[in-house]
């Protein structure tokens, strides 16, 4: 038979089809896709997705402040830490027989008294002879063409030392930079000076050396790039900042974590002692710096330059909620658990409404003035205050009853966050949460870190929470892939998809979850006491774990409000490892769904909308990799990230094809 070429391009075509045909169900069956139908309901509103729902928990831990986000690179500037010469190196001096044949350096105390209790005494005795070194957070990280601030507090006392000339310096002792300042004063006076960099180089240090003889007094020796976030004057590390920034926090809890309460009482954190003058913030030990034997890190203090007004404005640059976290006369109770008498309670609880002055309160206020002072007259709005961090037990209820009598009579639009302890579960847990629901308590703090398996497990805790409750701050919470704390914790892939899983079952119940922050935020790479953190970095790079990217998807999409998604009108909360939720966001028009499928196998999925009708502009977002040990570095930072993905809209159904092992989210206009 003769077929002509019309009839010949139909057999082609219908050929073509059949073969499309089976290469599809082949593809299918060879992958042993699972097919299943799932529903959203667009009607079954009501639920708000809180503004506050993903945010973040900042604690001064694993250098996240002095040597991280705060971008002052001299440690210990003013001599104040316990070793009063610690980060400082003289390498010409003979530290044995204290014979220095071309300098002495002493630390001179002023007084018991005041915050700022020490200086540096310089004797100089042979003209550029003498030189200090400052060895920074485990060096010092500096960019080619980059500018830096040189400032310095001096005093001549005698001899007449002209010149202060401050360097950069490599390993090799090669000038990466150098500025000079010339001291005409024996009053106290500070000098400053600007200077590029030649070089970039991760592990700098600063050599100080001096021209002249005779005596030199020195304080707050700093040393800040000029590229800071915002262009802040002595600010903070602009790439840490724009790490937080690209999450969309709706929330930044501060100043902790356990560094809130002090291992004793007298090492708590008191804001009061955080605002000010820079140089008027009384240094403190970091509680970290020997918390854990295996990671010591003595020379972890508090400068407080980043400190509590650092914090508000942070918050207001990010257009985040600020939630303060104060002490409540308790020390951590891992360690000492220091209790201060109920009699004695007073000071506390008068810190707590001062804070309230201080971020809220008008100039005409003591305390709004203060913030007036610092350069910002208006008032924070801050609406939330925490009172205590992971207390447990009688001792804390009778101190938060006075706490949340005195906030609530004098501010009674203040929403307190209370806390339920340590651990998600447990005695503590139990009668923490008791007490708090008799009190009518507004928001409680849970706390937990969990083996991957546990947060693809407890997708539906909240399910069965009260409706009519105080509502939840899963305030922190990460994946311990080892054992809580334990260092060789990875922010590996595992963890981040068992926590986008459990994250489905946060926001299917965001009637009772109003606010969530993975914990800890950041650790520098050669710093850290705690693992696994967030965003790791050094002292020029950054980058966002896989847990990271997980966070920033949700944050990034947090819808306006809840819907319901099921299969078979049952919740997606695991069945052979599939995990959904979805929101609808009114101010965009729309539908927003989150999808974790964290089996083996791939899953074709049939997503029926009822209730509406959906278009067929879709856009996909999918993180996924087969390696669960996979983890980003600073060598490749985005080794795991969202890709952008494809999928098809037929009249009312979304198909989608979930890759085992993978986190997606479908964005598609109503
Ligand atoms: O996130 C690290 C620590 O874990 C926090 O400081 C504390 O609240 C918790 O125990």
């Amino acid at each position: 038979m003769k077929l002509s070429f019309k009839q010949l391009l139909v057999l082609v075509l219908v050929a073509g089809l059949f073969s499309c045909k089976d290469q599809k169900s082949d593809s299918s069956e060879s992958t042993g896709a699972l097919e299943r139908n799932l529903v959203v309901d667009l009607t079954d509103t009501g639920i708000q997705i809180q503004p506050t729902m993903y945010g973040i928990f900042f604690e001064d831990i694993n250098f996240a402040a002095d040597g991280g986000l705060y971008a002052e690179m001299i440690k210990n500037r003013s001599f104040e830490f316990t070793l009063p010469k610690t980060g400082w190196v003289e390498p010409n001096s003979d530290r044995h027989s204290y014979n220095n044949e071309s300098g002495i350096l002493s630390v001179i105390k002023y007084s018991e008294e005041g915050t700022n209790h020490n200086f540096a005494r310089v004797e100089v005795k042979d003209d550029e002879g003498y030189v200090l070194i400052n060895e920074g957070f485990r060096g010092m990280g500096v960019k080619e063409g980059a500018q830096y601030d040189f400032s310095v507090n001096a005093a001549k006392r005698s001899g007449d030392i002209q010149k202060i000339k401050l360097q950069v310096i490599d390993s090799l002792d090669n000038v990466l930079g150098e500025t000079v300042v010339s001291p005409d004063s024996d009053s106290w006076k500070t000098y400053e000076s600007t200077f590029t960099v030649n070089k970039s180089e991760m592990k700098a240090k600063v050599k100080i050396t001096f021209q002249g003889e005779g005596e030199i007094d020195l304080d707050m020796i700093s040393l800040f790039p000029q590229d800071t976030w915002k262009g802040r004057k002595k600010g903070l590390r602009k790439d840490l900042v724009q790490l937080l920034d690209d999450l969309n926090p709706g929330f930044l809890r501060f100043p902790g974590g356990c560094i809130v309460e002090g291992r004793t009482l007298a090492r708590r954190y008191q804001w009061k002692k955080t605002v000010g003058d820079i140089e008027d913030r009384e240094i403190l030990v970091n509680r970290w710096n020997t918390e854990f034997a295996h990671r010591p890190t003595p020379d972890y203090y508090q400068s407080f330059g980043l400190g509590f007004f650092e914090y508000f404005q942070l918050s207001e640059d990010m257009g985040a909620e600020p939630l303060p976290i104060l002490g409540c006369g308790i020390a951590c109770q891992f360690n000492t658990g220091e209790l201060v008498p109920m009699d004695e309670l007073d000071p506390y609880v008068q810190d707590a409404l001062d804070l309230i002055e201080f971020a809220n309160g008008d100039t005409s206020t003591a305390w709004g003035q203060v913030r007036a002072d610092m350069g910002h007259p208006e008032p924070f709005n801050m609406k939330y205050i925490g009172i205590g961090n992971e207390q447990w037990g009688p001792a804390y209820i009778e101190r938060y009853k006075v706490f949340e009598k005195a906030i609530k009579s004098e501010y009674p639009e203040i929403i307190i966050v209370s806390g339920s302890g340590p651990f998600p579960e447990g005695d503590y847990f139990e009668y923490g949460w008791e007490q708090l629901k008799q009190m009518n308590a507004e928001i409680v703090d849970e706390h937990y870190y969990k083996p991957p398996e546990w947060f693809r497990e407890n997708a539906d805790r909240y399910d069965s929470y009260d409706r009519n409750g105080p509502k939840v701050f899963a305030g922190e919470y990460a994946a311990q892939t080892v054992a809580i704390a334990s260092p060789e914790n990875k922010n590996n892939w595992e963890s981040a998809l068992s926590e986008a899983a459990f994250m489905t079952g946060l926001e299917r119940n965001a009637e009772v979850v109003h606010l969530t922050s993975y914990a800890p935020l950041m650790a520098h790479a050669d710093g850290w006491q705690w693992t696994p953190d967030m965003i790791w970095f050094n002292n020029l790079e950054s980058f966002g774990t896989p847990n990271y990217q997980v966070q920033k998807m949700y944050s990034t999409n947090p819808g306006t409000d809840l819907l319901k998604i099921t299969e078979d009108g049952d919740k997606i909360i695991g069945k052979d490892g599939l995990y959904a939720s979805t929101v609808k966001d009114s101010k965009t028009n729309e539908l927003i769904i989150k999808i974790v499928n964290t089996s083996e196998q791939n899953q074709n999925l049939s997503i029926q909308v009822e209730g509406g009708s959906i278009t067929d502009n879709v856009s996909v977002l999918t993180m996924g990799m087969d390696d669960l040990e996979a983890e980003n570095s600073f060598e490749e930072p985005m080794k795991i990230s969202p890709k952008e993905g494809t999928a098809s809209v037929n009249g009312d159904v979304l198909e989608a094809e979930i890759p085992s092992m993978t986190f997606s989210i479908y964005k598609i206009s109503m």
